[in-house]
């Protein structure tokens, strides 16, 4: 499918498919959006919750990498030991990720050498970005992931329903709920009725949140029982 290059309202680049007009992010700010759904009602909520220092997190959609940019920096401040999972089944190329700004946004000197170590990370094998923050890479199909209770955390940020309906569903959202330890949390930035009430039928228990700039509320599921 054809892919361009956006820039979205806070300056921050993504993706645009425009035979779907869907993007990787929110056109509001790609930065502001990750940073809020995946970091600060994720991540940051999860630490909240536990006192473990050891956490593991599922990627739902890879795309440019920018949810594991900012997990990076986010556990270095927390002083976090991570292990993060992106699955992909559709890898962006060199010269797209090279046009993400995402480096030079975050006002962190090594933040542009740290997203290049990320994407040039080998798919499928387990890396070392850092001592405290392993990184694996792999390159299949959402519908094929088979752990259990191996995460802490999932990010779900397949495309929107409109365009994805399969990925939203009780299937979908049962192989989530799986791979979640107990207590384990997933963070969407989706809000819909229909996703909330799937979440809910394979034994999420459901939080409406408030959303990022531009979008009303988002959704965060917790796997309350073992
Ligand atoms: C909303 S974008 C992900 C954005 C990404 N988290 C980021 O920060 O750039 C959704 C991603 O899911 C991938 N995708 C779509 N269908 C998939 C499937 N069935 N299995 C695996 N990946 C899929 C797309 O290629 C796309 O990269």
């Amino acid at each position: 499918m054809k892919r361009e290059l956006f820039k979205t309202a806070d300056g921050s680049m993504t993706i645009h498919l425009p035979d779907i007009n869907e993007q990787y992010h929110s056109k509001h700010g790609a930065l502001q959006e990750a940073q809020h759904v995946f970091i600060k009602m994720g991540l940051q909520h999860l630490v909240t919750q536990s006192k473990d220092k050891n956490i593991a997190i599922l990627e739902i959609g890879f795309g440019t990498g920018l949810n594991c940019l900012l997990t990076y920096f986010e556990a270095l401040k927390l002083k976090l030991n991570i292990d993060y999972v992106g699955v992909e089944a559709y890898p962006i190329s060199s010269n797209e990720w090279k046009a993400m700004n995402y480096g030079s946004l975050l006002e962190k000197e090594e933040a542009t050498q740290v997203f290049e170590n990320i994407h040039v990370a080998e798919w499928d094998k387990r890396e070392r970005i850092v001592e405290s923050f392993s990184l694996k890479k792999e390159e299949k199909k959402f519908e094929n992931i088979n752990e259990n209770s191996v995460f802490n955390l999932i990010y779900f940020d397949a495309f929107g329903a409109r365009v994805q309906p399969e990925l939203w569903t009780e299937t979908i959202f049962e192989i989530m709920y799986n791979a979640l330890k107990p207590k384990g949390v997933l963070v969407t930035y989706a809000a819909k009725g229909s996703v909330r009430r799937a979440m809910q039928a394979v034994g999420f228990t459901v939080e409406r949140l408030e959303g990022p700039p531009g979008k009303r509320e988002m959704l965060r599921a917790t796997k309350s029982v073992g």
